[in-house]
């Protein structure tokens, strides 16, 4: 029988709910606060609620609200860290932290706070499994609840914990069929590329971070997938591949028929980039920096105007659905490589990779690298997979 708990009797522990829906957050955050239940929510982006210069200052700050001071303050702190993945990095500016670190660090330094429950949408969209489970062991260890709204077990097939659903003030468990959604058969072009790296090395004062790319060829490359724990160096690895970060070496992608190739990039921690921003914001960008033209970019427009995929994912907020403009954007316009850093990021995966194939038909394939912590994502799309381990690239056993 499945399990079911009024939120007044909930124990303490990590749930997923599944759907999200406009009016979920505020629903979940009135059904506790008439229980009087003291719930914090958590901003639309989890980063957002870091504030402090430093990842010691951040965990101090909830702290200090509840006028915890002097030693009795610099004790606690010592202690949460130690607990914590970042004892060796409390002087790290917060902002300098992987996209999942940023979250981990989040919901550490809110467990510090006097509520019940901790409530958000998103949470987990960037964390390992192995942190994930970190997690979920310190929220028990609180005794507190957290309700986080997500999309991400929601792949067929997916190993996944128990997820939720919210009926009135009931919290149900999910049956798997619940979930169960289809993914279209899939084949594309992709023109084949390589990876080759010598003497790549980027190093990270504050944080002691290394990536490490001695010498390093991946030939026949069509859809690379780059897997790895949170911190392992991805997005510092795209970032060096399209020269956003100065780092020592060579890092190219080599593309048949194309001497200087353009990468296109959905980088992975947009922040509040696109806040208010419309679709035709966005592409107007794209117009500006005449990567794509005025004409494609009423194409796009009207294409994902069309995409009854877009239009579910956007109406839930316009924060979510944009990463898709851009991803639509990179497809259309003057790119021979696009690199996707987590394009599952706050959406349905399985609604995602819809897109992505439908955008892939309307525009034609490119070479393309995903990263992302959806194993079955990447298996679905991805031809070669490589891992990160803490700076390194080895072969992903998947
Ligand atoms: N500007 C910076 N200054 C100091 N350290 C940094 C900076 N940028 C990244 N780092 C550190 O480098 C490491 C690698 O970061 P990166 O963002 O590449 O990880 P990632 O594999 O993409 O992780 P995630 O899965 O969480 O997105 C992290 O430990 C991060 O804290
Ligand atoms: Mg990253």
């Amino acid at each position: 029988m499945a399990v079911s708990y009024h939120l007044r009797d909930l124990p303490p522990g990590l749930y997923q709910v599944y759907p999200d829906s406009p009016d979920l957050i505020g629903r979940l955050s009135r059904a506790l606060r008439a229980h009087g239940l003291r719930c914090l929510v958590f901003p639309l982006q989890l980063a957002d609620y870091l504030v402090a210069d430093t990842v010691r200052r951040e965990t101090a700050f909830d702290l200090e609200n509840q006028g915890v001071t002097g030693s009795r303050l610099s004790e606690a702190v010592d202690g949460i860290i130690r607990d914590s993945p970042f004892h060796e990095r409390s002087c790290q500016a917060p902002n300098t932290l992987s996209g999942g670190e940023q979250q981990l660090l989040a919901i550490t330094a809110a467990l510090q706070q006097p509520h019940e429950f901790l409530v958000g949408r998103h949470c987990f969209d960037f964390l390992s499994t192995r942190n994930m489970q970190l997690i979920e062991e310190h929220i028990v260890g609180h005794e507190k609840r957290m309700l986080a709204v997500t999309y991400h077990a929601n792949m067929p097939g997916h190993e996944q914990s128990s997820m939720w659903r919210i009926n009135g003030e009931q919290l149900e468990e999910l049956t798997k069929t619940e979930m169960e959604a289809s993914l279209p058969e899939w084949q594309a072009d992709i023109p084949q590329w390589r990876l080759i790296a010598a003497g790549v090395e980027k190093t990270f004062e504050t944080s002691g971070f290394a990536l490490l790319i001695p010498d390093l060829v991946i030939d026949k490359i069509r859809c690379l997938g780059i897997f790895g724990e949170n911190g392992s160096g991805k997005s510092t690895l795209a970032d060096c591949l399209t020269g956003i970060e100065v780092y020592a070496g060579s890092l190219t992608a080599a593309i048949p028929g194309t001497e200087s190739p353009k990468l296109g990039y959905l980088v992975q921690k947009t922040g509040n980039l696109s806040q208010g921003l419309s679709i035709k914001d966005i592409l107007q960008r794209f117009i500006d920096h005449e990567r794509i033209s005025r004409l494609d970019g009423g194409r796009i427009e009207q294409m994902l105007n069309d995409l009854p995929e877009y239009q579910a994912l956007a109406v839930q907020d316009a924060r979510l659905g944009f990463r898709l403009v851009i991803v639509a954007a990179l497809f259309a316009g003057d790119y021979d490589l696009v690199i996707l850093d987590e394009p599952t990021y706050g959406l349905p995966t399985w609604a995602v990779a819809n897109f992505l194939i439908r955008t892939i038909e309307e525009w034609g394939a490119k070479p393309l690298a995903i990263i992302s912590h959806n194993r079955n994502f990447l298996a679905f799309f991805c031809d070669r997979i490589i891992q990160m381990e803490n700076g390194t690239v080895h072969e992903a056993d998947f």
